[in-house]
């Protein structure tokens, strides 16, 4: 495997591609049409910021049979392997529902025939796919950064009442114990970026609930513990930046895996996928937690929001960074080809004000018409 290093000017950069939900069928034109903007994404992202690592943040391949599989694994990661840029995954929860057509450990041999995937060969000793890789300083003489890849599973077990799954205690044992050995070889710990797909509850902060009389049009509704009310960012008493378009769909339960890296004190910053609308960043007790939207035109989208999330380290000063998000918009242009040409017109905060006017069009009766229309603009698929 690779070695991740530092450039000669002390710089690193890594390109976060959330969600691609790639299927490898060909067999309608909207099937292709996905995969040519998928495509058309990856390829213009990694010529315009020439990263040099990927992170594909889960959902990522999903495909039943071997040879679309194969097929879906190709469109991720040949654009990595065509020029030479180390590529590393992390398992989403719908890479572990298709783990009744194809394994993880089948899925990873996949990956792992692309000589520039760092995806680790087999499972951590916690029995999930957990893995790091460590970037080197300049010099090559020390581990000057780390990232921690973790697989967040899939559903959580009934009793804890929400749908998503969360890191367990073995995990974070594994986590822990690889935290200790990399700062006692360093000397003090590495400041590192912990990448996994569900995010961590921390993320509810970030909210605050509004009024549905006076935000129903913008409001998010909550999810589990919060449903049935309705939120926004709370801009106000939180550093939160970023949009978004879905509450944090994370675990009602808190496994302390935050309170893990406070307490080893290597993370400075988290970033998660699972949440296709949200682009979100903020920090919580010095922790950034930061969200990607998605890559993939597969998954629900409100047109041309698709987009990757570039993160900046300098080796001189790891425990900062920069960040930006890069849409497909500013990168391709306005040629998407899989969404309808209403979608391509206007913006998630429309969308989904659309979404919401149509069920006060609705309630208030005889509003039939614009109910129908308004859903078609704006599709909710299932994550
Ligand atoms: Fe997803
Ligand atoms: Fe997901």
């Amino acid at each position: 495997m690779a070695q991740l290093k530092f450039n000669d000017d002390g710089r690193f950069s890594v390109m976060l591609l959330g969600d691609p939900h790639q299927h490898g069928e060909t067999d309608t034109q909207h099937k292709r049409d996905v995969m040519a903007d998928t495509s058309a994404l990856i390829n213009a992202a990694l010529d315009k910021l020439k990263p040099d690592l990927g992170i594909y943040m889960g959902d990522n391949a999903l495909s039943n049979t071997p040879e679309m599989f194969a097929k879906a694994v190709e469109v991720l990661l040949k654009p990595f392997e065509d020029r030479g840029i180390p590529v590393a995954l992390v398992f989403g929860n719908h890479d572990h529902d298709n783990e009744g057509s194809i394994p993880l450990a089948e899925q990873v041999k996949y990956y792992r025939q692309y000589s520039q995937c760092l995806f680790a060969e087999k499972p951590a000793e916690s029995g999930y796919w957990d893995y790091n890789l460590t970037v080197k300083s300049s010099d090559g003489k020390r581990d000057a950064f780390n990232f921690w890849l973790m697989d967040s599973g899939n559903h959580a077990p009934a009793e804890y009442n929400s749908n998503y799954a969360f890191v367990t205690t073995e995990q974070l044992e594994w986590y822990t114990e690889k935290c200790k050995a990399l700062s006692e070889k360093n000397g003090a710990p590495v400041p590192a970026i912990n990448l996994q797909h569900i995010p961590v509850p921390e993320e509810t902060l970030f909210m605050k609930k509004v009024s549905p009389l006076i935000k129903f049009g913008y409001g998010i509704e909550g999810l589990n513990a919060h449903k049935g009310g309705w939120y926004l960012l709370d801009r106000k008493n939180t550093d939160v930046i970023g949009e978004i378009g879905e509450f944090p769909c994370c675990c009602d339960y808190n496994n302390g895996q935050f309170d893990c890296w406070k307490k080893n004190g290597d993370v400075i910053a988290a970033f998660f996928g699972h949440d296709h609308l949200n682009d979100q960043l903020g920090t919580v007790d010095g922790i950034a937690l930061g969200q990607c939207r998605l890559v993939g035109f597969n998954p629900y989208g409100d047109g041309m929001r698709q987009a990757v999330r570039m993160i900046y380290l300098d080796e001189n000063e790891p425990r900062k960074f920069r960040t930006s998000m890069h849409f497909y918009r500013q990168i391709v242009g306005n040629s998407c080809r899989s969404i309808p040409w209403k979608l391509k017109v206007i913006n998630d905060k429309q969308s989904m004000a659309l979404n919401r006017w149509k069920y006060i069009a609705c309630a208030l009766g005889g509003a039939v018409a614009v109910g129908a229309g308004a859903s078609k603009i704006y599709k909710i698929a299932k994550k």
